[in-house]
């Protein structure tokens, strides 16, 4: 367990980190918003690893290289190539290197389609102030940054960033809390980190501390809503510290952006990123904090070593995420959060079919674009295999091994096979037939759900299906005692609805609930669906807002399909997808574009 991890070969990356790695880089950009393009130099500090290798390998994509030159802008030029273009992978840099080269600079410029970057017009932003953010995950840092793009590569990084003077800039780094009037802002990550993991935000937002150690920054007209909604932030934190040993990465901040965003959080070092849509004014969608917290643990400390072991980052930051929750709020919210995913995951393996390799933990990318092949499975399949652990050694014994997983692998990468080997090491061999009873290789290398993963149960859930039954058997909408209900109570109702109601029906649950115009965005995105199967004229307003001014990709998708499902389909989902398309993410249109057609 003791030898460094020598990362397999990852199908996703040109880089070939085994011969010569970077490992610091000097980023020095400019921001400008009338071309939509970042442009200045990377310089990476090297390391020879296989003493023969005269090459430095960097993934790129969509970047336009203007020079390259050995250690800084001044010194000798070097030769280097771009390889053949790959519609996934992009574009290898072959760079051409001295004996022992310590360091080459890169004068470069993205260009405006790149597809990590989101360039906001003023108009698209509460603040009337134009916003540019980064995605980098899972292999886009590439098309704004010439880098080994590949998890298994770790490096250190100081950036300068100057940006317009009425805006602020932020990184996955040591981050400024105020304007600075020359609009140039210096930053330092000075722990190794994958370079999905580098971002850049820029836009008109200011900062709310919420604890000597975290805070939140938001447009101006967000931030009193944002500071709110978080106040439990720093009590997140040290209920992880508590679990699974102390946060190593100094501040944790989160930064909410504009509804666009395309993910629910994106969990970069020190600042994680969050859609406004959490913001329910009543702290109900929190997980997602807690999830992105986590992170901090599994995922940026010990790193899936390919997008192939994804399973590693997303299944134990699920775990983790619940037990944050139960810490503060107690075992049965913890539960409803556990049948919520668990719903999911059985949607999930129901769409994907019942023998796709695509619903193995570990899985097999090469090929393909990650982005089609991460999904739900890794979050919730993966939780479920922790959980049946669990039930196996007891919390208390898989709580040891997990901090100790964690320590053990900071700053490092970890694969399917090398996890599997510590596992059986530190837990499975004591026991003569665990590993059987827990099935390993089959969450693993099989489809669906192994035997033996033990039931989820929610007791308030119970009253939730009691009210359910009661309502479809004829109580009345507005007799149900729902007065105690959180937003997690009534996602499962919903939920559990059947598919089909009659416009009486749900003009009854409206009049009563008031989905239509709830202002919980879970809730909406669950009631939609059955407004939609019903035809329910009331609903296409608030469905048309919705969708035009959302960007989160797990709420678009299912409502296109459930629009695209409904009478007129086909013609409504395109109406709307073409006022919307200009307000989404290059990550979210690619998947829309596919489902709903392109623009025409
Ligand atoms: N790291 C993911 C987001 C991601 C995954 C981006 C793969 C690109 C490729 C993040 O931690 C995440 O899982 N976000 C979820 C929320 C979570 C509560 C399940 C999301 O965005 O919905
Ligand atoms: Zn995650």
């Amino acid at each position: 367990m003791s030898a460094p991890f020598s990362s397999p070969q990852d199908p996703h990356s040109y880089a070939r980190p085994a011969d010569v790695r970077v490992h610091h880089l000097t980023l020095d950009l400019a921001v400008d918003f009338s071309t939509r393009t970042l442009a200045g130099q990377a310089t990476w500090l090297l390391e020879h690893l296989a003493g023969s290798s005269q090459e430095l390998w960097l993934d790129t994509r969509d970047l336009h290289i203007d020079a390259i030159s050995l250690n800084d802008p001044a010194g000798p030029a070097l030769a280097w190539a771009l390889g053949a273009a790959d519609t996934i992978l992009g574009q290898a840099l072959r760079i051409e290197l001295p004996a022992g080269a310590g360091a080459v600079c890169v004068r470069y410029r993205t260009t405006p389609g790149a597809a990590a970057l989101q360039w906001l017009s003023a108009e698209q932003t509460a603040g009337n102030q134009p916003f540019l953010f980064t995605q980098s995950q899972a292999i886009l840092a590439r098309t704004w940054l010439p880098c080994q793009d590949s998890p298994g590569v770790r490096f250190t990084y100081d950036a300068t960033v100057r940006v317009p003077t009425d805006l602020l800039a932020l990184m996955s780094a040591t981050n400024p809390q105020t304007r600075n009037p020359g609009g140039e802002y210096t930053f330092r990550m000075t722990q190794p980190i994958p370079a999905y993991l580098m971002a850049l935000a820029v836009g008109d937002v200011a900062f709310a501390p919420l604890s000597s150690r975290t805070g939140v920054y938001a447009e101006p007209a967000t931030l009193p809503t944002a500071a709110s909604e978080f106040r439990d932030l720093e009590q997140m934190v040290a209920a992880a510290e508590e679990l699974y040993g102390p946060y190593r990465w100094e501040r944790y901040d989160l930064l909410v952006l504009p509804p666009s965003f395309p993910f629910g959080g994106m969990e970069n070092p020190r600042l994680t990123f969050v859609t406004p849509t959490i913001l329910a004014g009543d702290r109900s969608l929190t997980s997602l904090v807690a999830h992105e917290l986590a992170h901090s643990w599994s995922g940026n400390l010990v790193t899936n070593a390919t997008w192939n072991d994804f399973w590693l980052n997303e299944g134990f930051t699920v775990y983790f995420e619940r037990r944050i929750m139960e810490k503060l709020y107690g075992r049965p919210y913890a539960d409803m959060l556990q049948v919520l995913g668990n719903t999911a995951l059985h949607h999930t393996l129901a769409e994907l079919g019942e023998t796709s390799p695509d619903t193995h933990l570990q899985l097999n990318l090469a090929g393909r674009d990650p982005d089609e092949g991460l999904n739900e499975i890794a979050y919730e399949k993966g939780n479920y295999l922790l959980l049946t652990l669990e039930q196996l050694v007891g919390r208390s014994r898989l709580d040891t091994f997990i901090k100790e997983y964690f320590t053990r692998h900071s700053f490092q990468a970890m694969d399917t096979e090398s996890f599997v080997a510590y596992l059986r090491h530190e837990l499975l061999d004591a026991e003569p037939g665990l590993e059987e009873k827990l099935n390993l290789q089959a969450w693993l290398n099989k489809p669906g759900i192994p035997a033996g993963a033990p039931p989820v149960h929610s007791t308030r859930f119970e009253a939730v299906e009691a009210a359910r039954q009661a309502w479809l058997a004829g109580t009345p909408a507005a007799d149900l005692s729902t007065a105690a209900w959180s937003s997690h109570e009534w996602v499962h109702f919903l939920q559990g609805l059947p598919a089909l109601l009659s416009s009486v029906q749900l003009a009854e649950l409206d009049a009563a609930f008031g989905f239509t115009h709830s202002g919980n965005n879970e809730i909406l995105a669950a009631w939609f669906p059955h407004a939609l199967a019903g035809n329910s004229p009331s609903v296409t307003e608030a469905l048309e807002k919705f969708l035009t001014h959302v960007g989160r990709r797990k709420f678009l998708v299912p409502l296109y399909k459930a629009l695209l499902a409904a009478p007129n389909g086909r013609h409504r989902a395109q109406a709307v997808y073409a006022q919307a398309r200009p307000n989404y993410h290059s990550v979210a249109r690619g998947t829309l574009d596919e489902l709903v057609g392109p623009p025409r």
